[in-house]
């Protein structure tokens, strides 16, 4: 199975020709980060690297895309819609798994999930006895050997999203069902969340991890045979699996200037994978 991880696109509006109001109180420090410390700018190009990358999906013949969170710079409807139709061909066939990210949020009010109505669909799950009402966790089957499990680990209220993750008890609980259930026996398990459980030095720093349930996070992982995919940092790492976590894959920010990439991973199995990091153009990063 070949899988492509990407992560943290960003996709965004004009937000220059916005007003501040558009983004409602939820948004100020979002508005903030694009406007007075130069996000926006940095983000110019984003949907120019991810059709590189979308290229690039097609010529290495990936079987599937992981894309785990931060679609967008603020979380508005817009940018979602503007960023899916990129994503419609992969989604129609069944061929990506995605989760949200905080970004995905900044904006969005309890009542209103601008990413669950844009790709209600795509949340589908195979175990729907395990989701809770948002949908999560989720899990999908892809072939006869691979399973994803796609959990959402934005679950703080307002600006704490600013800052950190959480999956929550629940959660976690139904993971932990899930990974015990006998239907995944024999498969090659994926399981996605924005917020990953270390940083990418392996250790935890609150602005690179942020999750605040790492360690029951990891309580529930260890000694699984899994791969487990975030983003939110924007460095791409790989913490190669031992008996304290499984692979734990970073995907980085895939259109960030200076860091644009993904991974490249063939998988038979938790232990026998090839992960490669390329550039868009398919360039092997160094
Ligand atoms: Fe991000
Ligand atoms: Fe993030």
């Amino acid at each position: 199975m070949r899988i492509v991880h990407v992560s943290d696109l960003h996709h965004q509006l004009d937000w220059r020709r916005r007003s501040w109001a558009s983004s409602g109180w939820r948004g100020v420090p979002g508005r903030l980060e694009l406007h007075a410390f130069g996000r926006w700018e940095r983000f110019a190009f984003a949907e120019r690297t991810w059709n590189g990358i979308l290229e690039d999906i097609e010529v290495l013949e990936a079987d599937h895309v992981i894309l785990t969170g931060d679609l967008t710079a603020m979380g508005d409807e817009e940018e979602f819609l503007a960023v899916e139709p990129s994503l419609r061909h992969l989604l129609r066939a069944g061929r990506v798994t995605i989760i949200p990210g905080n970004h995905d949020r900044y904006t969005d009010g309890s009542a209103a999930r601008g990413f669950e109505r844009v790709f209600k669909a795509e949340l589908t799950s195979v175990m729907p006895e395990y989701a809770d009402a948002r949908g999560y966790p989720f899990v999908k089957f892809v072939g006869a050997d691979v399973a994803l499990i796609g959990l959402d680990s934005t679950r703080v209220p307002g600006w704490a999203q600013y800052f950190v993750g959480r999956l929550g008890k629940a959660q976690l609980a139904a993971l932990t069902r899930i990974l015990a259930d006998p239907r995944l026996e024999g498969k090659t398990v994926h399981v996605l969340a924005h917020h990953g459980p270390l940083s990418p030095d392996g250790k935890r720093d609150w602005r690179e991890s942020a999750l605040i349930d790492a360690p029951a996070l990891l309580d529930v992982l260890r000694d699984r045979a899994v791969l487990f995919h975030h983003g939110h940092s924007h460095v791409r790492s790989w913490r190669r699996g031992h008996e304290a976590h499984p692979h734990l894959f970073g995907g980085g920010s895939s259109t960030e200037p200076g860091g644009e990439g993904y991974w490249l991973l063939d998988v038979d199995d938790h232990q026998t994978l090839e992960a490669t990091h390329l550039k868009p153009g398919r360039m092997l990063a160094r």
